[in-house]
């Protein structure tokens, strides 16, 4: 294991007088049932995402080793858990490893983010990659379309070398497509949902082309899952992080916030937000009775947000828990200099480092939330690399499915995004929704 761990302030101690008791075995109970719960879907094989570290990733690398000389650019398509995890590994690693290969993610219908990333990449040099699970979404689709348009112009005889497909073995629009027209093709397991797809081709594909060790990624994920197979909870960093989220949730601690100090980081907190808002945000529970739980994701980013979020944390109401995210070691650092030696303003910076700073601000902040009562932890990693963010990417996965089961709802489907869908579709004139477009037409008059 690399990540480490301190769930220190999440308990009751000396500064967080409200916080929850250490001793957990009054939960015991329903940690068991919870757990009992996720082997049983494990062995129905609902729980994809639990095997993925054994993948097999020949097919994906022996691609990438086709085409890795004719491309720069790798343009992912896609929204929602079809690009947030793409985007997140490439924050991550692109300078820690020096990635020279780029990712761009069209994961908006704003024509300017279409435009912005048109005008930033040579079109010779480009791979588009069209990631949809279900091979329909309008957003997804719209912009391939439009891709897809350029791309024929651009190169009528050979334009499909530019496009590779990600999306359901069987089902969905564009595996017609692929079926009829024969573009390269990858797949999203059945039992992957989106948000949890990260660890799939979705995920894997565009980390590859870009240089990304993604053998890493999953033996890190491998590591985390076989640390999480147990239900004792003071050993399982996945469930003791739900097991207190959920706690604190009843307690009305409606808001999470992840706020690493790292930049590298930011997009992973955006990754959990998806993760935990529709995975946990439902209004029925496992019995069909109205719930509203949910606790809102909010990201932060350290030490930016000190001066601008900190205040509230502190100060206004008490109804966060909040996870910060530290990185050891940074691959490039510097070193502060005494320019001012006389000057007690600026000279206790001289000769230090810029990560000291930075960490030290992050456990000023620590210190700062516990003095107001207010729970957090806090994640190390080591340094950002495949190995971790892999470890990271699988903790958060488990911790999900676990509060999911604590909370008895079904943290694998998202019915609220529905009716938005259908209203889109009914307004923009999709066949079969003339019932839907009467109906909205009345309600704006
Ligand atoms: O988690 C989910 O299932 C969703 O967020 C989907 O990833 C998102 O709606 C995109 O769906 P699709 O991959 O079918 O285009």
């Amino acid at each position: 294991m690399s990540l480490s761990f301190n769930f220190t302030n999440l308990f009751q101690n000396e500064l967080i007088k409200t916080g929850l008791n250490s001793d957990l075995t009054a939960y015991q109970e329903i940690i068991d049932k919870a757990h009992q719960s996720i082997l049983k879907q494990r062995k129905e094989d609902i729980l994809g995402f639990y095997n993925l570290p054994e993948k097999n990733t020949e097919r994906i690398n022996n691609y990438i080793s086709q085409i890795d000389q004719d491309f720069d650019n790798i343009v992912v398509l896609g929204i929602g858990g079809s690009a947030l995890g793409n985007k997140a590994l490439y924050s991550a690693l692109r300078i820690e490893k020096g990635l020279t290969k780029k990712l761009y993610v069209a994961d908006n219908v704003d024509p300017t983010l279409v435009y912005d990333i048109l005008s930033q990449i040579e079109l010779k040099r480009t791979l588009f990659n069209v990631v949809t699970k279900s091979g329909t979404t309008a957003e997804t689709m719209s912009v391939f379309l439009i891709i897809l348009q350029i791309l024929k112009e651009a190169f009528p005889k050979d334009y499909k070398k530019h496009i590779v497909v990600t999306t359901d073995k069987d089902k969905g629009f564009l595996r017609q497509v692929i079926k009829s027209e024969g573009y390269y093709d990858f797949e999203v397991p059945d039992n992957v949902g989106g948000r949890f797809s990260v660890l799939t081709d979705v995920g894997l594909l565009s980390s590859a082309f870009v240089g990304i060790n993604i053998d890493e990624l999953l033996a890190g994920a491998g590591t985390m899952r076989d640390l999480c197979a147990t239900s004792d909870i003071n050993q399982n960093p996945a469930y003791l992080m739900g097991l207190a989220h959920y706690l604190y949730m009843k307690e009305g601690k409606n808001i999470s916030v992840m706020m690493p100090y790292a930049n590298a980081l930011y997009d992973m907190a955006d990754w959990y937000r998806q993760l935990w808002a529709e995975s946990l945000g439902k209004k029925y529970n496992l019995d069909k009775e109205e719930v509203y739980v949910g606790q809102t994701p909010v990201k932060a980013l350290g030490t930016t947000d000190q001066h601008s979020q900190v205040q509230l944390y502190r100060e206004g109401p008490n109804d966060k828990v909040t996870t910060f995210l530290t990185v050891d070691s940074f691959k490039h650092d510097y070193n502060i200099p005494s320019i001012y030696p006389e000057r007690d303003e600026v000279n206790y910076l001289g000769g230090q480092t810029l990560s000291k700073l930075l960490n030290t601000e992050r456990l000023a902040t620590e210190i700062a939330l516990s003095k107001s009562d207010r729970p957090n932890c806090n994640i190390t990693f080591p340094k950002i690399n495949e190995k971790n963010l892999g470890e990271f990417i699988m903790l958060y996965e488990i911790m999900t499915v676990f509060t999911g089961a604590l909370l008895e709802i079904d943290p694998l489907d998202q019915p609220g995004v529905e009716e938005g869908k259908i209203a889109t579709y009914a307004l923009m004139g999709k066949k079969g929704y003339d019932k839907e477009r009467e109906e909205i037409e009345k309600i704006l008059g």
